[in-house]
């Protein structure tokens, strides 16, 4: 794990805003997925970081990826260039999955050659498929609970448990091949219950489509929301994942293969930022810092993934009252906390940082207000 010194260090040599990808714990958060869920296949879900350094890690443990559109395709194949033609489109048939229930007319059209497996919930989609890309093989993907989470998904994706066998059977009436069932019980879910009654559902389905006389279906999707660390009230991982483990033993015949789609998991404690404080001022004797990276950049997650980040000084042992800190740019929604525990005097030129900071962060960071993203420094790369 990364050090305050390092930290420091690193923010002297390259300047602030600083994005810090620490890749030794991408390889840990890996091998704990693998190691605590041993059924489960993780195809890391690139929208969550795609930096193509994160991504080639990955793909060096050997890990499948999710992608949700072309140009996140694109990244995960950089990685296999060396291939040759038949190895490559082997590796895609095996390792990706395109998990976006609404895909582009052109996608499907050029990747028609590569038997690609990918995610529906409509019969719109089944016209398209059948149309576009008739090779592709298709996994269902079904709406379940998605109490407690963080980002709520189900209110935009999944068909409705009803409406499932008839959506398995209008997609081989069109002549597609429907491999299994996917679900996502919501970004960073604490409620585990949530798994639970996703693999009962599916595994329900599973028997109803076997029941009308489809018994091929061979694949169940767990989706990502695996939590990520941020404070002490998310439980460890493997108490989820005995919860996981228990049902999909019940359930699910060890014939059937089990992938999941981890995004947070894998990055979140990956990625540290660093910034500078470039103002100050005390209103109502409270002091307010006005930090070089926001809400517009790396700290895009409070909008758009409805994180709260915590910002920390590398002061040690001093007094922490509450203050607020605020992004660089002229918007008022630019605010990181309004209630951080920080030391009431840094200065100008002071460093802070946030940790825990991987995941749909810099990802999302804009150009606003003439503000570039973040320096990125990757660090434990294996050379
Ligand atoms: C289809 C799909 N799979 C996987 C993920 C990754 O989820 P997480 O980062 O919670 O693991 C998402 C996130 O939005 C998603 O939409």
């Amino acid at each position: 794990m990364i050090t305050r010194q390092q930290m420091q260090e690193l923010a002297r040599e390259h300047g602030t805003p600083l994005f810090i990808v620490d890749h030794d714990e991408l390889r840990r958060n890996i091998a704990m997925f693998r190691k605590y869920l041993p059924r489960v296949t993780p195809f890391y879900a690139i929208k969550s970081n795609p930096m193509p350094e994160i991504v080639h890690t990955l793909y060096e443990e050997g890990a499948s990826f999710d992608v949700a559109s072309q140009p996140e395709f694109e990244v995960a194949v950089q990685n296999i260039k060396h291939m040759s033609e038949a190895e490559q489109k082997e590796w895609i048939y095996n390792r990706i999955i395109y998990a976006n229930t609404i895909k582009p007319m052109e996608m499907l059209e050029a990747l028609d050659k590569y038997r690609l497996l990918v995610t529906y919930d409509n019969e719109e989609e089944i016209k398209k498929l059948k149309k576009y890309s008739p090779n592709s093989r298709a996994i269902l993907r079904i709406c379940v609970p998605n109490k407690g989470a963080v980002v709520e998904l189900s209110s935009k994706f999944g068909a409705f448990p009803e409406e499932c066998v008839d959506l398995v059977y209008k997609a081989l009436d069109a002549g597609i091949s429907v491999e299994g069932l996917s679900f996502h019980v919501g970004s960073q879910t604490t409620e585990f219950e949530n798994y639970t009654i996703a693999l009962n559902l599916a595994a329900d389905i599973f028997e109803q489509v076997a029941k009308r006389g489809y018994k091929k279906m061979h694949m169940l999707d767990l989706g990502g929301g695996y939590p990520a660390p941020y404070d002490e009230s998310v439980k460890p991982f493997p108490v989820l994942a005995e919860v996981i483990n228990k049902s999909l033993n019940a359930l699910f015949p060890k014939e059937v293969f089990c992938l999941a789609e981890p995004g947070r998991f894998m990055n979140a404690t990956a990625g540290t930022s660093v910034a500078r404080i470039n103002g100050r001022t005390v209103r109502g004797g409270k002091t307010r810092y006005y930090i070089n990276d926001g809400a517009y950049h790396t700290y895009s997650g409070i909008i758009f993934d409805h994180q709260h980040c915590h910002v920390h000084s590398f002061r040690e042992n001093a007094e922490l009252v509450e203050c607020a800190v605020f992004g660089p740019t002229c918007d008022a929604l630019d605010v990181i906390s309004a209630h951080e525990q920080l030391p009431a005097d840094l200065q100008i030129g002071d460093l802070v940082y946030s940790d825990n900071m991987g995941a749909y962060s810099h990802a999302s960071s804009t150009w606003f207000n003439g503000f570039p993203p973040a320096k990125v420094v990757h660090i434990n790369l294996k050379k």
